[in-house]
């Protein structure tokens, strides 16, 4: 983990992006990968895995469950799946550092094991919302603890049987979603999840190619357990919500065009698109029919003026990761931006609405925070330092903004991007942002 180091990035600004840019892999799609490689029959060949620390943290963990995994090399894994039935006690706690998904994927997968296991994670994960899976895990039949305030550390102990329900889930959360379904994986009878708004479906695309049949309706997923896994070839898209800053950054740097290769491009997911098309941005989208798994596909994107909006409440869930960057975009929108029934966005890696809102302030950006959302005036931003409290995706959005700033930006907190994207600073700088990065141990 990154714990003892301070980073912090400084940007100059007047760069312009330009260029051909590969961002890293899907991390949503890399942790499943591993998570269900491993349970399945036979050898899962993986390739674009995200070697960021939020993935490589779920691979450590199987690893701790004695599960043999060759790589990553180049974003290649081998995972020798050991069956439903195959994972080994842990030695000792799981640590699953900044990952919040790691954590609650892993709860459910844990459930129907015949072993004790415990979960932690550093302090941003040991202060999120685990309740949302406990519960309903419980639900199950599982035997499963957190903290007194519903926190890490997490506590399973084995349970006789794991019973299939039928939940409605009151957040939309593709977390908790998951958990279920692994859990569901486990359990006597079907498991059927409702969701309250459409959320990323990469656990059932996957759990599909694997050979488990799940049922979909609208607003329901379905599963039937005991299930069986079988290996295939799973081929990781980049990443839209590691793309998303360069689709603002390129929105809004005058004299940019970028090309992004390669991205995933699900329709749970590309929310960001919707929202910038909507607020004027000049983004072509050209499917790669030839992708395997995913859709996948190029998307081109050309400086243009925005302007602001009021983000329709359905397309929350599809940008769940990507507001920190789209309210960089508001802030350089004509008139306002209103964010609204986003609460979720409190209980992610940081408070995004508290910690975006303070940097877009001290940037000289009129901002309202409210319970559930935002409201941005667009401006001009001014130079500053700000803090993003440790959030990846903060410490992105505000090196973006720095392209448009009237003076230098400098940003603390930032040690944290390798959780989702490694190489960062390397690609932001070849494609034109002016970029440097100070550390020093803490
Ligand atoms: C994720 C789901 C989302 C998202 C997170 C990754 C996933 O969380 O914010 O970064 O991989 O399932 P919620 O399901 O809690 O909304």
């Amino acid at each position: 983990m990154t714990g003892s180091i301070e980073r912090s990035f400084h940007i100059h600004p007047g760069g312009a992006l330009t260029g051909h840019l590969r961002v890293p892999g899907d991390k949503s799609i890399s942790h499943r990968a591993v998570l269900l490689g491993a349970i399945a029959e036979g050898v899962t060949e993986v390739e674009g895995f995200l070697e960021g620390d939020d993935a490589l943290a779920t691979l450590a963990a199987m690893r701790h469950l004695g599960v043999d995994i060759e790589g990553p090399v180049e974003g290649r894994l081998r995972i020798h799946g050991v069956g439903l039935r195959g994972l080994k006690a842990p030695s000792a706690p799981l640590d699953l550092g900044n990952s919040g998904t790691s954590m609650r994927l892993f709860a459910g997968l844990l459930a129907g094991q015949s072993f004790s296991s415990e979960l932690i994670g550093d302090a941003s994960l040991m202060r999120r919302p685990m309740r949302r899976v406990t519960d309903p895990l419980a639900l199950m039949g599982a035997d499963i603890t957190t903290a007194a305030n519903g926190t890490a550390p997490l506590r399973i102990v084995p349970v006789n049987e794991i019973t299939g329900i039928d939940y409605a889930m009151p957040v939309a959360s593709a977390q908790v979603k998951s958990a279920l379904l692994l859990a569901g994986l486990y359990a006597n009878g079907p498991t059927r999840v409702h969701e309250p708004a459409v959320t990323r479906d990469h656990t059932e695309q996957m759990l599909s190619a694997l050979g488990c049949p799940v049922s979909r309706q609208d607003g329901w997923i379905e599963i039937s357990g005991p299930a069986r896994l079988t290996s295939t070839r799973i081929k990781i898209p980049a990443d839209i919500s590691s793309a998303a800053f360069f689709l603002v950054g390129a929105s809004i740097a005058p004299g940019a065009e970028v090309v992004l290769e390669g991205v995933g491009l699900n329709p749970s997911r590309i929310g960001v698109i919707e929202i910038l098309q909507r607020m004027g941005a000049d983004i072509t989208i050209d499917p790669d029919p030839s992708g395997g798994g995913e859709p996948t596909g190029q998307l081109t994107v050309r400086h243009s003026p925005l302007r602001g909006i009021e983000i329709p409440v359905e397309l929350v869930p599809l940008a769940i990761d990507e507001f920190p960057a789209l309210f960089v975009a508001a802030a350089c929108a004509e008139g306002e931006t209103v964010l609204r029934g986003a609460e979720e966005l409190r209980v992610k890696e940081s408070d995004r609405i508290a910690v975006m809102a303070e940097g877009l302030s001290v940037l000289g950006i009129d901002v309202e925070p409210q319970a559930d959302g935002i409201r941005i005036t667009g401006g001009a931003f001014s130079g500053g330092q700000v803090h993003a409290r440790g959030d990846h995706r903060i410490a992105m959005s505000f090196a973006m903004a720095g392209l448009v700033a009237s003076g230098p930006v400098q940003i603390d907190g930032c040690a944290e991007v390798d959780t989702s994207f490694p190489g960062f600073v390397e690609l932001a700088r070849a494609a034109g942002l002016h970029i440097e990065t100070a550390e020093e141990q803490k």
